[in-house]
């Protein structure tokens, strides 16, 4: 069985999550069912990072231990992620002892194989980022240019990691898996970073003692970064539990934002080198949220809690809005105006018209009952392909193109009941050709949206009469034409999705 291991970033625990947090993990999620329905084991990783001075200083900030203040919010992660039907397998915490275990065991490989030196340190760094910069890197008056606020000159003895050592094995590298970073302006972004030159990168601290400890050097921990990066392999039982570990890695599906491509594409590739395993299959990236411009982020004002946004519309529109209007790789502006029009077009009117209209034809002139679907129906061919290409697209982590595809199917089974006028027509075989190959269209569609909307599906599903689940069928083997079984009982029911004003 293939196996399809997705991962989020693990999210610092500085403030609740905003709806920048939510787009990751929903398309992640939804990925991962996507996989599921294709049949392949799948296991689906999130979590919190909750080290670093930028965790301490939050804690600090409310009066709290770091332990206790993430003991607080990453369960503020999880109700969120459960408010929008997250259904991961597993959640880590980086202050877990599973965790140490792995970082421990991950570095001293490392260490071992001679990639990790002692030296001095002095530079700029951000602690927002939790990274030092170069003086040409920042923005006038010494400011971040993520942050946009002051940097701060540190000065100490630190591990060094050798990543001079990994520029020819990286470039080596990126040339073999030319998928391994997708979308390919971000592989060559991360190419060109490497070819630019590289150099040795500070991992240890002695000013903080909120991390992870250097198993040989017990004056220091492990910067925030090189514990979290980590959290990949933990989660499959890196230095614990080998068979566990040789299973899932590297077959891994890393989701990002583009902020932190560096850490994702160069560092982490150059780590698993220096540790003596394989660089991760594929990391994609995804741009930005942005709210009237800007990123959104824990460092400004302009968040939104992704309850208040689930509360307001429910949450499959949420999540279809968040799947189907921001492609994964480009920025996309967030608006209530950009979520109620994606609501009225598809779900209102689109898909729920659909629905309550066959419902209602099917219970004004088949007793209630769904005939079954006509084989010969111009839009046996449309569904075909629909599935072939929603599947290539959800294969190929895009799920807006996978759910431009099954909406295709919807506005032309529309376009056919439109010109068939069944409501007008005599109760017959005609009539019974056309709902049946309606419902047909809806049964697919049940099938389709079950990675991007999973209690639509469900609904969707059961008002045609159909027993079960539509997430324990197969894709795409049961979404081939003449499923529909016929002689069940349709219900009409409230409209899935009233139309909204704003
Ligand atoms: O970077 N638009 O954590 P973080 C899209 N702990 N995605 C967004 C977003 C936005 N406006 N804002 C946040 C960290 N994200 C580290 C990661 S991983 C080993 C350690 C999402 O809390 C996106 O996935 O700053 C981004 O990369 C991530 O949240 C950053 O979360
Ligand atoms: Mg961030």
């Amino acid at each position: 069985m293939p196996r399809f291991y997705v991962t989020t970033p693990i999210y610092y625990v500085k403030d609740a999550p905003h709806l920048g947090h939510a787009y990751t993990t929903v398309n992640a999620d939804a990925l991962a069912r996507w996989h599921r329905l294709a049949g392949d084991e799948v296991l689906f990783l999130t979590g919190t990072d909750e080290h670093g001075q930028k965790v301490a200083r939050a804690a600090e900030a409310q009066g709290l231990t770091p332990l206790e203040w993430t003991d607080q919010l990453a369960p503020r992660f999880q109700a969120a992620w459960a408010d929008l039907d997250i259904a991961y397998d597993d959640f880590i915490r980086t202050t877990e002892d599973r965790h140490t275990a792995s970082v421990q065991a991950f570095l001293s490989r490392i260490h071992d194989n001679g990639y990790i030196y002692k030296d001095r340190y002095q530079g700029l760094y951000c602690v927002p980022c939790e990274q030092y910069y170069a003086e040409d890197e920042l923005l006038a008056g010494g400011c971040c240019p993520v942050h946009r606020t002051p940097v701060e000159h540190l000065e100490e003895e630190n591990y060094f990691f050798r990543l001079s050592a990994f520029e020819d094995r990286l470039v080596e590298w990126f040339e073999a898996h030319p998928d391994a970073v997708v979308p390919e302006s971000k592989r060559n972004e991360a190419l060109s970073f490497v070819k630019g030159g590289l150099r040795d990168i500070s991992i240890t601290r002695t000013s903080i003692d909120w991390g992870v400890r250097v198993p040989w050097d017990d004056e220091h921990v492990f910067y925030v970064w090189y514990d979290a990066l980590v959290n990949y392999v933990t989660a499959i039982g890196y230095g614990r539990d080998d068979a566990r570990f040789a299973a899932w890695w590297p077959s891994v599906h890393h989701l990002i934002g583009k902020e932190i491509l560096r850490f994702h594409c160069v560092w982490w590739p150059a780590m698993c080198l220096a540790a003596g395993i394989d660089p991760p299959a594929r990391v994609q990236v995804h741009g930005w949220l942005l709210l009237g411009g800007e990123k959104m982020s824990n460092s400004s004002v302009n968040q939104i809690a992704p309850g208040d946004l689930t509360a307001e519309y429910g949450v499959d529109p949420v999540r279809y809005h968040l799947l189907r209007d921001i492609p994964l790789g480009s920025d996309g502006e967030f608006s209530a105006e950009g979520i109620v029009g994606r609501y009225n077009t598809d779900l209102a009117n689109t898909l729920g018209n659909l629905l309550a209209r066959v419902a209602t034809v099917v219970g004004s002139k088949c007793g209630g009952t769904g005939p079954a679907p006509d084989p010969a129906s111009r839009l046996a061919g449309v569904a075909g392909e629909v599935v072939a290409a929603a599947v290539a697209a959800w294969g190929a982590g895009q799920p807006h193109l996978g759910l431009e595809a099954t909406w295709r199917l919807l506005r032309e089974t529309n376009a056919e009941l439109e010109a068939a006028e069944p409501w007008k027509a005599e109760p017959g075989p005609a009539v019974e050709a056309v709902l049946g190959s309606a419902l047909e269209v809806l049964r697919i569609t049940a099938l389709l949206l079950v990675p991007a909307m999973p209690s639509t599906a469900r609904e969707l599903w059961r008002r045609i009469g159909l027993a079960g689940v539509p997430e324990d069928r197969r894709l795409p083997a049961d979404a081939d034409w003449g499923g529909y079984p016929g002689g069940g009982t349709v219900e009409k029911g409230a409209p899935l999705f009233p139309r909204r004003k704003g």
